[in-house]
């Protein structure tokens, strides 16, 4: 057991602000009410599987307070696994490093697993993927501690919960916090399932996982996105899908440009499941190479010669806008001179002056009640 400070933890490199904080209530919270069952497995290694930790609050802790050993951890987004891989370094006087074991949401992360942390998602198809995951693959006598703030959870989410276990009770309120704590796996409910849905007017079909944006809908920013589509740079070679979700506008791009060839990147490893499945099904895989990367991480400067985006104003449940600019600094830093960012945003956000600086100059291609759609030159 070593010494643990929950004030050492950071964000990086995911967006970080003042309003913004690397551990919160409910990261405690879950901690405290899963203590005695955490306790309990000590001797145990391999039982405990944190899901959904957002800067590695739940793992850490776990590990330097209690001493856990294999602590096997899924985190949705690229930037939270970074996240947790340098606070292990950085919260405790020894290096955390080895004591846990990042794995996809499936059978290696929970087969054995008696204690599960759960930092719950904005998504109930997004819950009701990691409750199937979990009731289909851990032990029977596992015990789930599903904790996040009070303003972001529903009692539609003990109805999720439920449809995957036969005992959902709820915990006190803490500090504006609360814990779901399900018991009695139903095993027989199934792995999650795959959705998938055929747009006539795209003539593409749309494959979602859980965690992903719309699921297999299209979102109204992104259709008028899409109807620009002819526009942008058409003599490009190269075209990046920023933040691609589903994969929908890599796989129009794609469909409609046989030349052209086609990225799509999104830190979800929801997303990147989803797009992947969205190209398979449009006969797409070998065109649409789809990559999991946090904001463009590892894409050469200058390589591309579009780059579309429909950027999200969510960072967790936090609304802000520092990811949105976080992203135009990712296309401005990838688009070769001359290359064009096609973006789509709520009229409300003005995000000129911020295309602006991060890519060049910036015009307004398109404007409706709800959405601007912008295109920016690289300088
Ligand atoms: C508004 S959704 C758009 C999804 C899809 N392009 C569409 O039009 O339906 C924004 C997407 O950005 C992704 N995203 C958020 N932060 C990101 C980051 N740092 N790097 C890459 N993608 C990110 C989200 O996972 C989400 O899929």
């Amino acid at each position: 057991m070593s010494e643990f400070s929950f004030d050492a933890l950071r964000r990086f490199p995911d967006v970080e602000a003042e309003n913004l904080f690397a551990v919160d209530a409910s990261d405690r919270l879950i901690l405290d009410e899963a203590d005695a069952a955490l306790e309990q497995t000590a001797g145990d290694p391999g039982r405990v599987v944190v899901i959904g930790d957002n800067y590695g609050a739940l793992t850490l802790a776990s590990a330097a307070v209690l001493g856990l050993h294999g602590i096997r951890v899924h985190q949705d987004a690229l930037s939270s696994e970074l996240a947790l891989a340098a606070n292990a370094k950085r919260a405790s006087e020894i290096d955390l490093t080895g004591r846990y074991r990042i794995l996809p949401l499936g059978r290696e992360l929970l087969e054995g697993a008696t204690v599960v942390l759960l930092q719950l998602p904005r998504s109930l198809a997004a819950l009701d993927d990691i409750a199937r995951t979990i009731a289909a693959y851990a032990d029977p006598a596992v015990v789930v501690y599903a904790g996040g703030r009070v303003k972001h959870m529903t009692p539609a989410m003990n109805e999720v919960l439920s449809a995957s276990f036969t005992e959902v009770t709820a915990t006190l309120a803490r500090q504006k916090s609360r814990v779901l704590v399900a018991r009695g796996a139903r095993p027989e409910v199934g792995a999650p399932l795959h959705h998938r849905e055929f747009h006539d007017d795209l003539g593409l079909w749309v494959c979602a996982s859980g965690g992903a944006f719309a699921g297999t809908k299209i979102d109204i920013g992104t259709r008028l996105l899409l109807d620009h589509l002819p526009e942008m740079r058409p003599d490009a070679r190269t075209a990046v899908d920023l933040g691609c979700g589903t994969g929908v506008l890599a796989a129009a791009l794609a469909q409609a440009r046989p030349a052209l060839s086609v990225i799509a990147t999104d830190q979800s490893a929801a997303a990147v499941a989803s797009a992947q499945e969205t190209m398979a099904a449009n006969g797409l895989a070998d065109r649409v190479e789809v990559v999991r990367a946090d904001a463009l991480s590892g894409f050469d400067d200058d390589s591309a010669e579009l780059v579309v985006l429909n950027p999200p104003f969510h960072i967790g449940s936090t609304v802000h806008a520092g990811i949105a600019l976080k992203l135009f600094e990712a296309a401005g830093r990838v688009l070769a001179p001359g290359g064009e960012l096609w973006t789509v945003f709520n009229s409300h956000l003005s995000y000129r002056a911020a295309l602006h600086r991060a890519v060049g100059e910036t015009r307004q291609a398109d404007r409706n009640a709800k959405f601007t759609v912008m295109v920016s030159t690289k300088r």
